[in-house]
C-alpha cells in the first residue's frame, strides 16, 4: 500500500547498532509494528544479550570497520526491506580541541560512523527490496557546534551530505538520516550531569529524550514511502536556537 502503510507487518528490518541505545529502541519499536527483526553490532555477546531481551529477534555480528565483515554479513542475511544504522564509537580521541588533535585519531573518528555506514549502504543496496529504505545517524552537534569537539560536527556533516548524494544515486531506494539531540541511552547517562545539562540548556525543550522518542523517527522514515534525502532532527528544537 504505497505511502499509506502504517505497519511494518511482513517487513524484514535490520538494525546495525541494534545491540544497545537508540538502535535497540528502533528494533523494539519496529517489532511492535510487526516487523521481523535482525539486530547486529560488532560484539557477539552484546548482540546475543540484546536479541534475548527483544525476544524473537535474530542477531548477527558485523564490524563496520571491516568491509569484508560487512559484505559477509549482508551476503548471509539474504533479502530484507529496511536498514537503520545507529552504530557509533563516540569518537575516541578524535573528540578533542583542534590544537590538541592527533590527526590520525581524527581520521579514525570517521571509520565507523561515516566509512562504516557507507560500507553498509554499499553492500545492503545489493540485497534490499527496491521499495526499501536506509536510515543513517548524524547528531545535533552537526548543527550546533560546541567548543573542543569540531570533529563531531564534521563527522555528522559528512554523514548528512552523504545521505543527500546517496538518495539521488540509489533512487528509488530511499535514504535518510535521523539527527538526534541528547538521547538518554546508557552511554549518555554515564556522562557527568553538568555535561548533559550543557547540551540541552537553552533548547525549546531543554531535556534529554528517551531512546523511544528517537526510535519513532527511524520507524517513520521506514514507513513513509515518499520521503528521501532528508535529515530528521529529534533534538528538542535544537535547529531553531
Ligand atoms: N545518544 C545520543 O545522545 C546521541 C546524540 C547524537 C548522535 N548519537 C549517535 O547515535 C549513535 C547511537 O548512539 P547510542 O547512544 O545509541 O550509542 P550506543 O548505545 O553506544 O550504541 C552504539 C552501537 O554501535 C555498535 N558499534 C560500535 N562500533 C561498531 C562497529 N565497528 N561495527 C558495528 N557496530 C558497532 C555498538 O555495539 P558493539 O559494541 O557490540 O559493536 C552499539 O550497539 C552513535 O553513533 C552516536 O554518536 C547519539
Amino acid at each position: 500500500m504505497n505511502g499509506t502503510a502504517m505497519s511494518l507487518a511482513g517487513k524484514r528490518v535490520v538494525v546495525i547498532g541494534g545491540a544497545s541505545g537508540i538502535g535497540f529502541a528502533v528494533a523494539a519499536l519496529a517489532r511492535e509494528q510487526g516487523a521481523e527483526l535482525v539486530i547486529a553490532s560488532s560484539n557477539a555477546a552484546n548482540v546475543a544479550a540484546a536479541a534475548g531481551r527483544l525476544g524473537g529477534a535474530t542477531g548477527g555480528t558485523v564490524d563496520l570497520r571491516d568491509e569484508a565483515s560487512v559484505s559477509g554479513f549482508f551476503r548471509n542475511l539474504g533479502a530484507f526491506d529496511h536498514l537503520s544504522i545507529t552504530a557509533g564509537d563516540w569518537g575516541g580521541t578524535a573528540f578533542r580541541a583542534t590544537r590538541d588533535l592527533d590527526l590520525a585519531a581524527a581520521r579514525e573518528g570517521f571509520e565507523v560512523r561515516f566509512w562504516g555506514a557507507l560500507a553498509a549502504v554499499k553492500h545492503a543496496s545489493r540485497q534490499i527490496a527496491p521499495d526499501g529504505s536506509m536510515t543513517l545517524t548524524s547528531g545535533m552537534l552537526t548543527h550546533r557546534p560546541t567548543k573542543a569537539i569540531p570533529l563531531a560536527t564534521a563527522i555528522g556533516g559528512a554523514v548528512e551530505s552523504l545521505v543527500r548524494g546517496l538518495a539521488v544515486d540509489l533512487a528509488p531506494l530511499r535514504i535518510n538520516a535521523v539527527c538526534p539531540g541528547l538521547i538518554l541511552t546508557d552511554h549518555v547517562k554515564q556522562m557527568p550531569q553538568d555535561r548533559q545539562r550543557a547540551y540541552v540548556a537553552g533548547l525549546p525543550l531543554p531535556r534529554g529524550a528517551s531512546p523511544a522518542e528517537a526510535a519513532t523517527a527511524y520507524v517513520y522514515l521506514m514507513l513513509n514511502s515518499y520521503v528521501t534525502g532528508q535529515i530528521l532532527p529529534v533534538d528538542g528544537g535544537g535547529w531553531l536556537v
